[in-house]
Parts: C-alpha cells; structure tokens; sequence
C-alpha cells in the first residue's frame, strides 16, 4: 500500500491557494491509488514549536542521558521524521510569507535536521538520510519568484536530507489581480494536470 504525505503551512485556511492546489494534486492520487493511505500533517493546526536552546540540546543529548522532557522533544521528533520515512509521495504545501517560507514550516524543519539520523557529514560532504521519494512542493506567491532564493531554501534543505526529485509547482503572481491570479492558478493546474496524467 502506498502513503502519501500531505503536509501544510498555510494559515490562511479554506482560502489557502497552496493548500487548494496540494488537495486537488492528493485528489488526483487518490483516484489513482485507491487502496493509498493519506497522511496529513497540519502546520497551521499543530505548530511546531520554535528549535530553541533546551530543544536543541534534548536533541544533542545521548539517549541515556535525557531527562524525561528532553526524550519528549526527542520522540516528538522521530515522530515527524517517521511520518516523511514512511512516505511513498510527499506533497507539500508551501506559502510565500514575507520572502520565506512560513515561520511553522521552517520550524518543522528544523526538527527534521538531525545530524546521523536524517543526514550525515562524510569525506564526499553531506549525505541525505531520507529515503529519496517524489517531493512535490506547491510554491503560492503574491509576485514572482520562482526561480530565486524562496525556491532554493526549500530545495536545498530537502535536497540536504535526501529528497533529490523535487518538483515545485508554482502559483505566482496571486496578488497582482484576478487575471494575474487566474493566471498563476491555472498553471499550476495545467501542472497537475499533466503531472497527474495516467
Ligand atoms: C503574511 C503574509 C506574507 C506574505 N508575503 C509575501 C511576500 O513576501 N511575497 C509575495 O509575493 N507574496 C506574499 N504574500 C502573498 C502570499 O504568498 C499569497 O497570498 C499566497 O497565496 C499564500 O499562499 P496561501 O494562500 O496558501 O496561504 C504574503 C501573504 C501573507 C498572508
């Protein structure tokens, strides 16, 4: 049985376009795999704490040293590292706010870096952990980005923990007026379409 992992970060909820768009590509999978099972992990609705100084070093200290907290943070991580483990497709909802993406998915983030667990240093240089399955990002923006360093943060970090086929689906330009905004999502329609192609 296949899984897919649905994860937003939107907090614009029933009018979030990325979280929109991801649902239609999911939709579209679903018909396609109907024995799969959906996984959703809601950023919004569940924040990710910030990484802070004591989750931090919960996450630094041997096993058999942590205190019943820090194995909390711990295990609260291996769960969301679990969840993109046990994935066969990862969908992710991804939002432009401010120039980067928001606070929630960067937080998340940073509780999916653990160095010897989702990624390690070696002589060739840094080496993904992950197993390496179909990222498909959905990139929302009021403008134009694409292409620039909104897109190469979210890229390098799952490049960095070893999602190498990632495909980012734009919605660009959903500020700039409902032609603009038609515009922008109807090509990342088109690409679902196309993507989604038996
Ligand atoms: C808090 C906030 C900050 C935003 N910052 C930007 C920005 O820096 N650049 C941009 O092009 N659009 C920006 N936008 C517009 C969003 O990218 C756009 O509304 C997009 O649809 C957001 O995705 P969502 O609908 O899934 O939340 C911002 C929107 C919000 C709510």
């Amino acid at each position: 049985m296949s899984t897919l992992l649905q994860i937003t970060s939107s907090i614009t909820g029933d009018n979030s376009q990325s979280t929109a768009l991801s649902n239609e590509f999911v939709a579209r999978w679903k018909t396609q795999h109907p024995d799969g099972k959906v996984v959703l992990r809601d950023l919004a609705a569940e924040a990710v704490p910030h990484l802070d100084g004591a989750r931090l070093g919960a996450l630094f200290t041997p096993a058999d040293k942590r205190t019943p907290a820090q194995q909390a943070v711990v295990d609260y991580s291996d769960e969301l590292i679990n969840e993109l483990r046990n994935a066969d497709v990862i969908v992710l909802g991804a939002p432009l706010y401010n120039f980067g993406m928001p606070s929630t998915l960067k937080a998340y983030f940073d509780h999916i870096a653990r160095a010897g667990v989702t990624f390690r240093y070696t002589a060739n240089g840094p080496e993904g952990l992950l197993p390496d399955v179909p990222v498909y990002v959905f990139a929302t923006r009021g403008g134009h980005y694409a292409g620039g360093p909104a897109d190469w943060q979210l890229t390098t970090f799952l490049n960095f923990v070893g999602f190498k086929q990632v495909e980012t689906i734009y919605a660009e330009g959903l500020a700039l007026g409902d032609d603009s905004k038609a515009k922008g999502i109807n090509a990342a329609q088109e690409r679902i379409n196309q993507l989604t192609a038996a």
